[in-house]
């Protein structure tokens, strides 16, 4: 580790009043300068609280745009602009148009995981932790539109009971994960417990495994819920359902235990896009900067509202 490189950070930071905030899935130099580290819905309540004028957001570009909708009079800084989301980038705007046209009067429900275009579209924001508190506050009545993955919109479905229209959008991370991998870890170490993010394919069977053999062992989890939950839980082995960036914070909080990605090679390229040297930068620089126009700014912020109030 670049020492030069930390105290320069540390220093301009300082100076700078500025704030470090990272995702999960950041590689684990750039989590050990963070001031905070969380999931999405975690990261988008800490930019809200902080009275710092600059946010150096690690992480990818929607969340810095959530961000700067919600804190509108603060610098919020994304190292590398090309750290994108291929979840993200599976519905644009006008396919949005098209699918609420053909649906009039039905609600819009869309994951973080989309670009503030879309979110000016919508009614309800939510993101991995709170997506099914988000759907119970949708009146009954309602037809919704579900977007944009297609895996957690099975796995809401299921958990609410409530019918959804859902886009069939995927994340090119968790796409790959499959439940036969599951079987073959549990397998080998019989006493684990699965921590599963909802956005894998893996879901549905695996819900339909648990429920079917009464397995308690089985949990679906945001980001941040899975690291409570493995630092909590008293299983030494631990199977990892999501991109393997989690585990730095795992391993931190809980030395003594053995965690297990289901896939050694499931890691987000776009989240691994920000380095050391590019926070520096930014920090120096103050850019690149991520302002939303104010148009879709003050549109999207209904349903992000909504998002960071509920659950
Ligand atoms: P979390 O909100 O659970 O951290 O998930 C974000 C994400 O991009 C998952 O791929
Ligand atoms: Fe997007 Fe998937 Fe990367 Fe999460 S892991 S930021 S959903 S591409």
């Amino acid at each position: 580790m670049d020492l030069n490189i930390l105290n320069e950070i540390s220093n301009l930071k300082k100076i700078k009043n500025a704030v470090i905030l990272a995702h999960n899935y950041q590689i684990p130099e750039v989590q050990d300068i963070a001031d905070f580290i969380g999931d999405s819905l975690g990261l988008a309540r800490k930019a809200v609280e902080l009275e710092s004028e600059i946010i150096v957001f690690c992480g990818v570009h929607f969340m810095a745009e959530t961000a700067s909708i919600l804190c509108p009079n603060k610098k919020i800084l994304l190292p590398d602009l090309d750290a994108g989301c291929s979840l993200a980038d599976s519905i644009n705007v006008e396919q949005l148009k098209e699918w609420k046209k053909k649906n009039p009067g039905a609600v819009v429900v869309s994951y973080v995981n989309t670009t503030a275009e879309i979110k000016a579209e919508s009614d309800y924001c939510f993101t991995s932790s709170n997506a099914v508190k988000i759907i119970e506050a949708v009146p009954e009545n309602k037809k919704i539109l579900f977007l944009p993955d297609m895996f957690l919109g099975a796995y809401v479905q299921k958990k609410t009971k409530r019918k959804l229209d859902i886009w069939p959008g995927e994340c090119h991370v968790h796409a790959a994960m499959t439940y036969e991998e599951i079987k073959n870890l549990r397998d080998d170490f019989p006493d684990s417990e699965v921590l599963i993010h909802p956005e894998c394919a893996c879901g549905s069977e695996a819900m339909y495994y648990s429920e079917k053999n009464n397995d308690k062992e089985m949990h679906f989890l945001s980001t941040e819920a899975m690291i409570n939950k493995s630092k909590e839980t008293d299983s030494k082995n631990l199977i990892v359902a999501t991109e393997t960036g989690v585990i730095h914070k795992m391993k931190k909080l809980s030395p003594d235990k053995n965690f297990i990605p289901i896939n050694r090679s499931a890691t987000c390229k776009y989240m691994k896009m920000i380095t050391l040297d590019k926070v520096l930068s930014a920090l120096k620089n103050e850019r690149p900067e991520v302002k939303v126009a104010k148009d879709i700014s003050v549109k999207a912020k209904t349903a992000i509202d909504r998002m960071v109030s509920i659950g």
